[in-house]
């Protein structure tokens, strides 16, 4: 297994480096503020890896809170003149943005591959969803109003006002690099808000990327900007973000355990927060049910991304009466059609874990399983003839409270399927957790349908569906795993602050209503 030592160089020899051969063929090995592809103050770097082989990708800063403070200061004063843009203007900018994001998508999705792992077919499908956030914006910026209400006494006249927040911060997950970003870039920017998005160490080149065509794109300096940092620097970066009061609202896409932290550390400055958490999402299989589909929804929604998504199927209850046939097609399916491998080599659909920390919860979780009973069907191993992060499709019967495996969020390539009996009994389970993103279910009964949408406790429900995510959907949990909704019209309200302005003695103004 290689080992990834974060080495800090202190000098910079190159700023970019050949990634593809296509017209995007070179990215900076910069961060971007205010317009210009800079370095750490202290000239730090830190290595991108390549999860599929342990090999460098390139350098990017290793940025610090200082840096972090000029980014804020950049998007701030960026905010003064960017507030100030038409709805119209704002709509184009995106709008050209999102043509420069087609355009160069096969280069987008290279890059997204080599960093993160997936296969290109997903990247190419996550730069196609991430896109769309893009597209959806430019078109709901200019659909934004505010309101003019019926005062209650003569001779008012009432508004509500829409205005921008502010600086928005962002900080991203490297599950996506690209649409998470750009559903959180979206609607900030469509608003009139000004951003420091803060990528994850690990897929850094894919933000940088999308910052370029940004700036191609005719942003003005300062609206968008790009920091870097690896693990080392995440928690200092992390908290002057939540500190600074100049940035007013803090998205933030990851576990739960870091969201809460974030979310302590907002309260300082009274921030406002769109926190998209942990989901740990059931997947019922009801009697009544196509199990065709039923299994086809499993592997979508289990196996994307390897399993590294926050609305990844991670408990599986299937009713007794088709127990045994689900799992058997389902093992089938995952047998039959999985390959792993290179990303980037044709046929390949699943790639590796992102890194050595992933790995070893994932490889900790079966184990333990394992060693305490559960029924392994395939899968439970590390694949190191395939490179050090890759871990084998892992299907598992007869898990039990006692196990680790039965509560928490995998984020891998492990399903654990469990036997229920009753409707009653599949919500108590599928409901018995502090989280609530998504959940799945499928039956064929209408009554079933409605009754099951309606209690189970998450904030997004797939119906006969594996796949849930675009961008006209409101994106968001309950409980633990968040606040507030991503994507839709709702999406950009996270991004305005609403003006209340009463004007009194106002002649005649109640006249016509
Ligand atoms: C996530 O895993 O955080 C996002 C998944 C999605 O948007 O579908």
């Amino acid at each position: 297994m290689f080992s990834r030592i974060l080495e800090v160089k202190h000098s910079f020899i190159r700023t970019t480096i050949p990634i593809t051969n296509r017209s995007m063929s070179t990215i900076k090995e910069l961060a971007f503020v205010n317009g210009k592809w800079i370095s750490a103050k202290n000239k730090a770097t830190f290595p991108v890896y390549n999860p599929v082989d342990g090999q460098i990708i390139g350098h990017v800063p290793e940025m610090d809170a200082s840096d972090t403070r000029e980014a804020i200061d950049a998007a701030h004063d960026s905010f003064q003149s960017y507030r100030k843009t038409t709805a119209k203007e704002r709509s184009d900018l995106l709008r050209s943005w999102y043509n420069l994001l087609v355009k160069h998508s096969e280069d987008l999705a290279t890059i997204l591959t080599k960093e993160n792992g997936k296969s290109l077919n997903e990247s190419r499908a996550e730069i196609r969803y991430g896109n769309s956030f893009i597209e959806w914006y430019a078109e709901e910026a200019r659909r934004v109003n505010g309101e003019v209400l019926q005062a209650p006494v003569r001779n008012r006249e009432m508004l509500l006002l829409k205005q921008p927040v502010g600086v928005a911060g962002f900080i991203t997950p490297w599950n996506f690099p690209q649409a998470m970003i750009a559903r959180k870039a979206g609607p900030a920017l469509a608003a009139g808000c000004t951003c420091v998005v803060k990528p994850a160490g690990d897929t850094p080149f894919t933000a940088l990327a999308m910052a370029e065509l940004a700036e191609k794109a005719g942003f003005p300096p300062g609206t968008i900007n790009v920091i870097t940092s690896s693990v080392t620097n995440s928690v200092e970066v992390g908290k002057e973000i939540c500190s600074n009061p100049k940035v007013r609202i803090l998205s933030f896409t990851g576990s739960t355990q870091v969201g809460k932290l974030l979310y302590k550390q907002c309260a300082s400055t009274m921030k406002r927060l769109s926190l998209e958490l942990g989901g740990n999402a059931p997947y019922v299989v009801f009697n009544s049910a196509d199990l065709d589909l039923a299994v086809a929804g499993a592997m979508a929604s289990k196996f994307r991304n390897t399993g590294q998504t926050c609305v990844s199927s991670n408990r599986f209850f299937v009713q007794e009466g088709v127990f045994e046939k689900f799992t058997e097609k389902f093992l089938e399916r995952i047998n039959s059609e999985i390959k792993l491998g290179d990303g980037l080599k044709e046929g390949v659909t699943n790639g590796p874990l992102i890194n050595e920390n992933q790995l070893q919860i994932v490889k900790d979780l079966v184990e333990d399983a394992v060693k305490k009973g559960a029924k392994l069907h395939c899968g439970g191993k590390v694949l190191e003839n395939l490179g050090p992060l890759f871990y084998a499709p892992t299907l598992l019967t007869d898990v039990t409270k006692e196990m680790d495996i039965y509560k928490r969020e995998i984020f891998g390539p492990v399903a654990v399927i469990h036997k229920f009996k009753s409707e009653d009994d599949a919500l108590r389970e599928a409901n018995d957790v502090n989280v609530g993103l998504a959940g799945y279910f499928y039956s064929r009964d209408i009554s079933q349908v409605f009754r099951v949408a309606r209690k189970m406790e998450v904030g997004m429900v797939g119906v006969n569906e594996g796949l849930i995510s675009c961008a006209e959907a409101a994106f968001g949990g309950i409980k633990e795993s968040g606040l507030g909704r991503e994507g839709s019209s709702h999406g950009m309200e996270e991004y305005f602050d609403i003006k209340y302005v009463c004007i009194g003695n106002v002649e005649n103004s109640n006249f016509i209503n």
